[in-house]
């Protein structure tokens, strides 16, 4: 069992946002030259959630691997595919449906906050409990070493390794237990001070215009004790410098810091400076989207290229699978 293999998977919710952008892709990109890597759209995830209305998955899973490809994901040096596209996921996820207990699935934290959190709809489904078992058999099947997520996902992964030990266990060793890669997201926070979510409507999209972007950074909630513009300002308590320390370069931080302190710079002056700075790191990346969107073959080619590939891997675990089963 020593190889090293990553997968990790992304539920389709449409075009991403910088909050995924400086989350997991930076670590994906990284990834893809370290490991043998495995990143797919998980679109029957979305399903648990979206079953009354599917039409907006299949142009969320279109938009979101378009960003993806545009961010420097490269189909030479990983595997990027579509999860219902390989259903060997789904013949792994009955036969581990038959050994989880339900018990490990009603304790899993994120299943009654899910709940809670999406009350308008109707979530007490057989899939939906399922949904960690689903993971695990996309993980499992390509027989992964480890799995970068973040934090919200980690009682997931610990799902995860239950069930490999469980069916190891019975059947013999097939899985290696796979180790959780931590992403060490930097803080990035919508515009309004809340997490960047596309729920909240507070996002920078990596779609957007130059135009759309430097509005949507004007509106940034800055340092909320900072009221009038001759009040000193605290650049660690200011929402907005959460992007500048991303985006705007050593030099000019060392004189907007001291200059917010004193007062010196308002706030729409110091947003702007940001905005043009946002704007200029991304323009490559929105070039590049710009350049692929004109191809209008290319996500679906990617995508059946990657699919076939990780079809004959976990093609071939679901053989041995079979074998251990004695089927
Ligand atoms: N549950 C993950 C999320 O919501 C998406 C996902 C599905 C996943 N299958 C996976 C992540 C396998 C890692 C590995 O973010
Ligand atoms: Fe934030 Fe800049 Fe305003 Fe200071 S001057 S509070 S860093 S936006």
């Amino acid at each position: 069992m020593s190889n090293n293999r990553v997968v990790s998977g992304m539920r389709p919710t449409g075009k991403l946002h910088l909050g995924h952008f400086h989350g997991v892709l930076d670590n994906w990109l990284k990834l893809q030259n370290e490991y043998e890597c495995f990143f797919f759209a998980a679109d029957w995830h979305s399903l648990t959630t979206e079953y009354a209305d599917t039409s907006g998955i299949r142009e969320s899973t279109r938009e979101m691997v378009l960003d993806w490809l545009a961010f420097g994901l490269d189909p030479k040096k990983c595997t990027i595919f579509e999860q219902s596209l390989v259903p060997h996921h789904s013949e792994l996820n009955l036969i581990l449906g038959m050994i989880t207990p339900v018990s490990w699935l009603e304790r899993n934290p994120t299943y009654k906050e899910m709940q809670d959190n999406l009350e308008h709809k109707d979530l007490s489904t057989f899939g939906f409990l399922g949904y960690p078992v689903l993971m695990a058999a996309d993980i499992i099947i390509y027989k992964a070493t480890r799995v970068p997520v973040g934090h919200d996902q980690l009682p997931h992964l610990e799902i995860t390794r239950e069930i490999a030990r469980r069916f190891n266990h019975l059947y013999g060793q097939v899985f290696p237990e796979p180790e959780a890669l931590l992403t060490e997201t930097p803080k990035l926070t919508g515009l309004d001070g809340r997490k960047m979510s596309k729920s909240y409507g507070n996002s920078i999209y990596l779609s957007d215009t130059a135009e759309d972007t430097r509005k949507k950074i004007m509106t940034m909630i800055t340092d909320t004790q900072r009221v009038r513009r001759a009040d000193p300002g605290e650049p660690d308590r200011c929402i907005a410098f959460n992007l500048h320390r991303l985006y705007v370069s050593q030099e000019r931080l060392d004189m907007i810091v001291p200059a917010c302190r004193g007062a010196e710079i308002g706030c729409v002056e110091c947003k702007k400076i940001l905005a043009e700075s946002v704007v200029e790191g991304l323009a490559p990346f929105r070039a590049r989207r710009e350049e692929l969107a004109a191809r209008p073959e290319l996500v679906s080619d990617v995508l059946s290229d990657g699919s076939k590939r990780a079809q004959e891997e976990s093609g071939t675990t679901l053989a041995e699978v079979r074998a251990a089963l004695k089927f």
